[in-house]
């Protein structure tokens, strides 16, 4: 008999934005004429910078002609890639971080949803809430919660955001083992501070747990206080992991590149409480079920290092950051509380009683799409997620729309 794994059928019905997709494409079926506005999954409309997409040319022109052709590229990604984000997204910042702790992958979705294979079973595992439901719904498949209790699995430790807490949370009285941080925060938009991380480095340290750092939407931060990276602060090496996008950054969703940086000395425990390295763990992880990122697209987010390449980059991420100041300031004047916007590209409002509701009033009356809040955890309710990537053009006009719909 072909057993399937039960843990799956703990799982809500579908993810997150498979459902927003579901009602949206009925809304649309219902109402054919309805032109939908999107702001509910990060997804950007930009196309390519200029650089990316000469490279990426280059990159397939090399594969047309036999003293330039590759194969199989190294596991790992190529060291041209490699060299690149190592320079400038960490030594340039002071964070002691070498190309060969650096792993090139299709996505940091992929990435933050299976590096839980190479924990225990039995660990406890910290996510906060709201969180982004890939961190909670591979622990979930993994097995490592019980059932899902109104809106929480059984077995999860939730590190509460809040308006309380300006949605950056503390770390917890009681011992944990693997903690999912995301800055800046997908849902909220928050940003955490050098102090914040550090005591989070600190409680890592004395509780032998470990850090998974998700920092997909470093680019958007504009605060020079506010740590990029999680090797910034003193002693994370030992304790964290830390996830990176080309996605939002430059534009790379469908082209497909990210990486994730495991320092050599990052550790965990064996079943004696002996100290393991994570470097070759999730190095013989990845050698095995991973082939490589295409040579042609590694040539395209090389590009995003060179002089022209980061101009373009700024460019994006300063036209994305003013569609989050209209949107921002547009459901401020309507009387929303809003957060994020600023180093982010997504702005978190209080909505209401109810996020599902207040996702349909806006599909039903403005026809734009944003995310609900409770969707990404409790904590969300009463919450809705509107995303600042898409054209000015249909920002302004979600926003009239908004504003007319709420009125
Ligand atoms: C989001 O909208 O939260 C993200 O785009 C989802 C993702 O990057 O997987």
């Amino acid at each position: 008999m072909i057993k399937v794994n039960e843990n799956y059928g703990k799982l809500k019905a579908s993810y997150l934005f498979s459902e927003i997709a579901r009602r949206v494409s009925d809304f649309q079926n219902n109402n054919p004429e309805a032109n939908i506005i999107k702001l509910g999954i990060g997804d950007v409309t930009c196309p390519l910078p200029d650089a990316c997409i000469s490279a990426f040319h280059e990159g397939v022109d090399h594969m047309g002609k036999e003293d330039s052709f590759r194969g199989y590229g190294p596991e790992q990604g190529y060291g041209f890639l490699r060299e690149a984000i190592a320079e400038n997204d960490f030594q340039s910042r002071g964070a002691d971080i070498s190309a060969d702790e650096i792993f090139i992958s299709d996505g940091s979705k992929c990435d933050s949803g299976n590096i839980q294979e190479i924990f225990g079973a039995d660990i406890k595992v910290a996510v906060s809430d709201p969180v982004y439901p890939v961190y909670v719904d591979t622990n979930v498949m993994a097995g490592r919660t019980g059932e899902n209790i109104d809106g929480r699995y059984e077995g999860l430790f939730y590190l509460e955001c809040t308006k309380e807490n300006s949605f950056v949370p503390a770390p917890p009285s009681e011992k944990v083992d693997l903690i999912y941080l995301c800055f800046p925060n997908n849902p909220t938009g928050t940003t955490a501070s050098r102090e914040e991380l550090t005591a989070w480095v600190e409680y890592a340290k004395e509780n032998d747990a470990l850090i998974l750092f998700d920092a997909a939407y470093v680019a958007f931060i504009t605060d020079p206080q506010i740590p990029h990276s999680i090797f910034e602060i003193p002693g994370a090496r030992e304790v964290a992991i830390e996830f990176r996008s080309f996605s939002k950054t430059a534009g790379f969703t469908g082209t497909r590149c990210a990486y994730t940086v495991i320092p050599k000395d990052c550790r965990g425990f064996d079943e004696k409480g002996d100290k393991t390295l994570i470097h070759p763990l999730w190095n013989r992880r990845h050698c095995t079920k991973f082939n490589g990122v295409s040579y042609p697209v590694q040539r395209a987010a090389e590009a995003i290092y060179s002089p022209a390449g980061k101009k373009e980059v700024k460019g994006l991420v300063d036209f994305y950051l003013e569609n989050a100041a209209i949107i921002k300031k547009e459901m401020e004047t309507l009387g929303y509380t809003c957060t994020g916007g600023i180093n982010s590209p997504y702005i978190w409002i209080e909505g209401g009683e109810d996020s599902w509701e207040f996702f349909d009033l806006l599909l039903n009356k403005a026809n734009v799409v944003c995310t609900p809040g409770s969707g990404f955890g409790k904590c969300g309710e009463g919450y809705i997620r509107i995303s600042a990537f898409n054209s000015r053009e249909n920002v302004l006009e979600a926003m009239k729309r908004i504003k007319s719909a709420l009125k």
